[in-house]
């Protein structure tokens, strides 16, 4: 059979026929397995954190939606990335978008400080600030995410890819936001993809967990196994199981999401409680052009409105919501609704005007009303 299309793979994910007759796999629990009186391994498993049985089929699926040629589950999105930082050495370099998931930047920020790794913050919107920043040879790391928290930018991963490897540096992707459905940052050049697996992989609101997928099985992937291993960032069973139902659904969501947002956005931006609606299937985004050309078929759930208002309009919206839920992440079934100043803090660059929308899978009309009333005044 030639390889399956993605809307098959996820649809089977983790079937199987096997002696019992299960069509979906049992959950594991076992941390520990038993070897046979002359010490062998009975299962080739030893325990749960060289990897658990409930893996294979979750890892081997993830690497197939990413045309990689491995995959490792964590124990969240942040635990994979931070896996990906422990793998430079120090007085490597660097690079990290300005615009990315600000838990992300934290974490980077935090990590170089602490283990002697020279850091650039670069605005991925202008490839030549992308260009002064690299240091061929000492940049061993380019961080990308597109479309990027909570504004939307779009990276041109192609020119990103080009850039870097010209420099001698790998490229990671942060993938959360477009999913293996819409964008594939492997077959662009990319060598690294970095799903929070807790957002649409997931899809329920009820599963952390991160992935990592490399296209290559170099060095730096074997760092990277060997940190998951002896720093234990490993999925728990159950999780495991969960993330792998989601999965199934995969498809049919993140296009559902990606058709509703898209309805929404088209029939926000000319609303006067609104100075901006930032959605990269909007002309008017800057990004749009660039979106169609590196997104296939939608543009995500993913957008946020910005209030003619300012923050008091933005958070009286927020108070009266009843459909939208007022919570922090992304990629659910249910839609959510953030003030995205309040839940960064102090330090939040984000405008205080800004409300971060992730569009689920209710009815378009129930959620346009729903914006409606909120926005009355
Ligand atoms: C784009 C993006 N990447 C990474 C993360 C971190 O993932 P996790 O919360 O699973 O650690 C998040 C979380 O919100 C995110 O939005």
């Amino acid at each position: 059979m030639k390889s399956e299309k993605l809307s098959t793979l996820v649809a089977r994910a983790g079937s199987m026929a096997d002696s019992n007759g299960h069509v979906v796999p049992p959950i594991a629990m076992s941390t520990t397995f038993a070897r046979d009186g002359e010490q062998r391994l009975l299962s080739g498993v030893d325990y749960s954190r060289d990897g658990s049985p409930m893996y294979p089929p979750l890892e081997a699926l993830l690497s197939k939606l990413d045309r990689g040629v491995a995959a490792l589950v964590f124990s969240s999105g942040l635990a994979a990335a931070h896996a990906v930082l422990m793998s430079l050495r120090p007085g490597d370099h660097l690079i990290v978008p300005q615009a990315c998931y600000w838990g992300f930047r934290k974490l980077a920020t935090q990590f170089a400080a602490d283990w002697g790794i020279a850091l650039s913050l670069v605005d991925f919107t202008d490839n030549s600030q992308l260009a002064a920043a690299l240091r061929p040879g000492q940049t061993k790391l380019v961080w990308v995410e597109t479309p990027a928290n909570p504004s939307w930018e779009v990276t041109d991963l192609r020119e990103v890819v080009r850039l870097a490897k010209g420099a001698g540096a790998a490229v990671c992707v942060d993938s959360t936001v477009p999913t293996p459905v819409l964008t594939r940052p492997i077959e662009l050049g990319a060598d690294l993809v970095l799903h929070s697996a807790t957002k649409y992989l997931n899809g329920h609101s009820d599963v952390l967990a991160g992935a990592l997928i490399t296209a290559q099985l170099d060095e730096r992937w074997q760092r990277i196994c060997t940190h998951r291993h002896d720093a234990g960032a490993v999925l728990g069973n159950v999780e495991a199981w969960l993330l792998l139902r989601g999965l199934k659904t995969l498809e049919v969501r993140v296009r559902r999401c990606s058709q509703t947002a898209l309805e929404l956005a088209t029939r926000l931006e000319p609303h006067p409680a609104l100075h901006a609606v930032l959605y990269p299937g909007l002309a008017s985004h800057p990004g749009h052009t660039l979106a169609r050309s590196q997104m296939d078929g939608g543009f995500s759930g993913m957008m946020s409105l910005r209030f003619a208002g300012g923050e008091a309009a933005a958070l009286a919206a927020c108070s009266k919501l009843r459909v939208f839920v007022r919570a922090t992440s992304l990629g659910a079934t249910e839609s959510l609704a953030e003030h995205r100043a309040t839940v960064e803090g102090p330090a939040s660059r984000v405008p205080r005007d800004l409300v971060r929308l992730s569009i689920g899978l209710e009815d378009v009309e129930d959620l346009y009303e729903d914006l409606l009333q909120a926005f009355a005044g």
